[in-house]
């Protein structure tokens, strides 16, 4: 137990409680007092070193000798024996490029790094803008709805599929799958909840393993295609665990963060009408609001790594082996780094420094896809529904999750065009 550098009086570091709805509504204020009285805590509810400033979360970031991201997402508590027994089927460990260190890292992040590239992002242009078309055709003329529910969630669920070249048809079924994985990592679930989440788990795992076999038999312009090990015939330089792991990996990775944003970012411009009139009479703001909205609202709340030795960091004694969990949150609203953190403002001149894709080697692979998804889902929506607001009569609601962070529901209202 961390003691020397706990303060049982001091009640800062214990209000925090990142799951409290009005922590998920608004932790900002919470924040401020933490990065100025103690910007490093442990949190005994969590067992985590919880690291609140910009500085030092990207110290954090920089350094992957001494904080690692190997088993940084791995569940703490040890699975129910019935558990246990299901993931026993599959693979002994989860081996992606998130939860890598050097060297491993460059070999799998450089696999990335073809099939993620400018030209490839680029190229995906009109077929984004004809999905996000699509499916405002079949809402358009209703008048009001819900954003994340006919859009938000499905626009990058469609985009991560074309992507990696798995039938839309199956996105219901990855996204039930990856709310598994999710699951399984915090290992608080009732036990027959987490028994049928480690059945999906293992799902996932045959699924993408059947399809990379299939690829490798008959290739095709997808990523998968591009994932296939050599050791199953394949270009990639990954065992076949690690193929299965980050095809895995990225559908969640890909998914719901950027729903998040989609979701989020309207939220923030539907609250700030003058800002919201000026990107849609002048859609060349839009790339620099879109930083903003990553600034202000971050879809990844925080993420995790492990202490390799015993360590100091903004003044706290951290020990070897324990967890921390970098709050980009906290360090995106942190008042040395951006002037009125708290202020949404689409023309703030470094908004663009956020820390909502990370920092260094870690930096989001999949960074270039999200900003394209969220320029081409605004200029439309805003475009194609006049007069857009939020609706007074139905409440946003948010998700209560300890990494991420945006709404279920989003009711919005409109003109319907002539
Ligand atoms: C707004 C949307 C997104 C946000 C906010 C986001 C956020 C992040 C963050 C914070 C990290 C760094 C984690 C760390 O420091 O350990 C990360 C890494 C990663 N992201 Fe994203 N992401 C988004 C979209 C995407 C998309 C669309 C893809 C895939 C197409 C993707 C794939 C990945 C992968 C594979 C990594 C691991 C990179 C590495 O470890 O080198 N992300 N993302």
């Amino acid at each position: 137990m961390p003691s020397q550098n706990m303060h049982p009086e001091d009640d800062v570091a214990a209000a925090f409680n990142p799951m409290a709805p009005e922590q998920i509504e608004n932790p900002y204020p919470l924040y401020t007092r933490l990065r100025q009285e103690r910007p490093v805590f442990y949190s005994p509810m969590l067992d985590l070193w919880v690291v609140t400033r910009y500085a030092d979360i990207s110290e954090v970031e920089k350094d992957t000798e001494r904080f690692s991201s190997v088993g940084a997402l791995d569940a703490r508590a040890e699975p129910h024996p019935q558990v246990r027994d299901i993931l026993k089927q599959g693979y002994p460990q989860f081996l992606s490029l998130v939860q890598s260190d050097p060297p491993d890292h460059a070999r799998m992040r450089a696999v990335f790094g073809r099939a993620l590239s400018p030209q490839r992002i680029a190229a995906m242009e009109p077929s984004i803008r004809a999905t996000a078309n699509g499916l405002i055709d079949g809402f358009v003329r209703d008048g009001q709805g819900d954003l994340i529910q006919q859009f938000a969630f499905a626009l990058p669920g469609f985009v991560i599929c074309d992507l990696l070249g798995v039938p839309r048809s199956d996105m219901q079924q990855l996204k039930g799958w990856s709310d598994d994985k999710t699951l399984l990592m915090s290992a608080t679930a009732p036990i027959a909840q987490q028994v049928e989440s480690a059945h999906g788990f293992i799902a996932m795992e045959r699924y993408f393993k059947e399809l990379l076999q299939a690829r490798s038999r008959k290739p095709r312009e997808d990523l998968l295609t591009m994932l296939v090990p050599q050791s199953m015939g394949g270009t990639a330089p990954l065992s076949e665990q690690e193929a299965v792991c980050n095809a895995m990996d990225l559908f969640s990775a890909g998914h719901e963060t950027t729903t998040s944003l989609l979701g989020g970012g309207m939220w923030l411009l539907l609250e700030s009408p003058e800002q919201l009139k000026a990107v849609r009479e002048d859609p060349t703001l839009l790339p620099n609001a879109i930083e903003e909205m990553l600034r202000k609202e971050p879809p990844v709340r925080g993420f995790f790594r492990q202490v390799t030795r015993d360590t100091t960091l903004g003044g706290a004694s951290l020990p070897k082996g324990a967890r921390t969990f970098i709050l980009y949150e906290s360090g995106n609203h942190d008042e040395t780094r951006f002037s009125e953190p708290d202020r949404f403002d689409i023309r703030r001149a470094d908004a663009k420094n956020h820390l909502a894709f990370g920092k260094g080697i870690h930096f989001c692979v999949g960074a270039a896809l999200a900003r394209l998804e969220a320029r081409i889902a605004f200029e439309l929506l805003l475009q194609r529904l006049p007069n857009l607001r939020l609706r007074t009569d139905e409440p946003a609601v948010r998700r209560p999750y300890l990494m991420l962070r945006g709404f279920e529901h989003l009711p919005i209202a409109w003109d319907v065009p002539a």
